[in-house]
C-alpha cells in the first residue's frame, strides 16, 4: 500500500501534534480505514510514540483499524431511537446484510455500525449513510437506501419510482 498521501495530509495540518485527530480522519477518508503503515508514518512525522497514536485511534469509535466497506451505514441506538425501534431495525439489517454491527459485507460494499445518539434525536430512528441523515427509518426504507447505494457503486444509475 502506498502512503504518499499521508505526507500530504500531515503537511496540510502543518505537522502539528494537536491536529492528530484531524490527520487521522483525513487518512481514514483517504484509505477507508487506518492502515498500520500510515499510523507508523504519522508517529514518525509527528515524533510521537506509536502506542499513543493507536490509543487515539482505538478510543474513538469513528476510527477503524480494519478495512471498511465502501459505504458506511450507521444506525443510532441512543435512547430516542431505541424507543422508536432502533434495535429491531438493527436486527433486520444485520439479517439482511448477513453481518454483525462492526463488520463489512462479503462483497466489501457496506460497513454496518451502531452508535449511541447521532445528535438528531427528533427525527429518530435515524440511519446515517455516507454523510447523510435519514430520519423516520423503518426496515423497508433502510433496505431501499442500501440497495440504492449498492447500485451506485456499480456505476449504474437507477431512479426510484
Ligand atoms: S438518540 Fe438517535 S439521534 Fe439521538
Amino acid at each position: 500500500m502506498d502512503f504518499k498521501h499521508v505526507d500530504t495530509i500531515i503537511e496540510k495540518h502543518q505537522g502539528k501534534r494537536t491536529a492528530l485527530i484531524s490527520i487521522l480522519h483525513d487518512i481514514q477518508d483517504e484509505y477507508n480505514f487506518l492502515p498500520e503503515g500510515a499510523l507508523t508514518k504519522v508517529a514518525t512525522r509527528l515524533q510521537m510514540n506509536t502506542n499513543d497514536i493507536y490509543g487515539v485511534a482505538t478510543f474513538y469509535k469513528s476510527f477503524s483499524l480494519t478495512p471498511r466497506g465502501e459505504h458506511t451505514v450507521t444506525l443510532c441506538l441512543g435512547t430516542a431511537c431505541h424507543v422508536r425501534g432502533g434495535p429491531n431495525l438493527l436486527r433486520e439489517l444485520k439479517s439482511h446484510l448477513r453481518i454483525e454491527a462492526g463488520q463489512t459485507t462479503a462483497d466489501g460494499k457496506i460497513f454496518l455500525q451502531a452508535v449511541n445518539c447521532l445528535g438528531v434525536c427528533a427525527i429518530g430512528p435515524v440511519m446515517f449513510v455516507d454523510g447523510t441523515f435519514h430520519g423516520g427509518m423503518n426496515s423497508i426504507k433502510a433496505k431501499r437506501i442500501i440497495e440504492k447505494i449498492g447500485r451506485k457503486r456499480n456505476g449504474v444509475k437507477h431512479e426510484e419510482n
